[in-house]
């Protein structure tokens, strides 16, 4: 089973507007005619109009790094899909690990916001990851598990379709420590076994799982070379245009 590979911007709490369309008008000629894998910017939200803007005529998609679960309501600094929609934005991220580290998301939040996401159609990167303690605890495998079904509570096969998975180490995101290509796909086997369990063979052959922390241009082809790694979701590497089309066309 071919997947298209997913390639990912985070850009994380950087960039101004000016900064952000800089990126843009440098980043597309450099893709330009680069259909071989999905490219996805993920701004801040103060930035989607202008990166939705910017890349209106071209391939790449633009999403949000967080939605609350709430169609609208009273929730000071939050963002509403309705709101990410109507800025032209159509992915989203769901429980980044700084958002589960720093904002408190559980799993239980995740699958909210996945919930509301699915049913306004936008698509959502869900993402997991294990921290450095549990892993030299040997908990890797168990946290995975634990994270994906909590995800997926209430989620049918049909409305799954969409979801993407992103495998990020908490111990590899901005540290420069990637995980090996072979430790990346072992926990991405983890991942797709779990999901064969909840949704089925004929889905989790067709998810695609990315791969986060620390992807550089100069690691992104051995990670992607890996049969199990369907793309990265880049943080820093991700900031410049002329570094994250170096990942693209890994
Ligand atoms: P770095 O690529 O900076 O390690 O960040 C990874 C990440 O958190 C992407 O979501």
């Amino acid at each position: 089973m071919s997947r298209k590979k997913f390639i990912a911007a985070n850009w994380k709490m950087y960039k101004i507007p000016a900064e952000a369309k800089a990126f843009v008008d440098a980043f597309l000629p450099l893709v330009a005619g680069h259909t071989r894998d999905e490219i996805a910017l993920f701004p801040s939200p103060v930035l989607l109009p202008t990166v939705t803007a910017a890349c209106n005529a071209s391939d790449v998609a633009v999403g949000a790094q967080n939605i609350h679960f709430a169609e609208e309501g009273a929730y000071t600094g939050e963002t509403s899909v309705r709101q990410l929609i109507a800025v032209g934005g159509t992915h989203t991220l769901i429980g980044h690990s700084e958002r589960r580290q720093y904002f408190a998301e559980t799993d239980e939040i995740v699958n909210k916001k996945l919930h509301t996401a699915l049913k306004h159609g936008i698509l959502p990167v869900v993402c997991v990851g294990e921290v450095l303690a549990e892993r030299e605890a040997g908990e890797t495998e168990s946290v995975l598990k634990t994270q994906v079904t909590g995800a997926f509570v209430g989620i049918t096969p049909e409305a799954a379709a969409p979801i993407v998975i992103a495998y990020e180490p908490v111990w590899a995101i901005g540290t420069g420590k990637t995980a090996t290509p072979e430790l990346a796909a072992e926990a991405h086997a983890v991942i797709r076994k779990e999901a064969t369990e909840i949704f089925g063979e004929d889905f989790a052959s067709k998810l695609r799982i990315l791969y986060g922390g620390s992807v550089k241009p100069e690691n992104a082809s051995a990670l992607m070379a890996q049969e199990e790694i369907d793309g990265a979701l880049v943080g820093g590497a991700s900031l410049d245009a002329r570094s994250f089309a170096a990942i693209v066309k890994y």
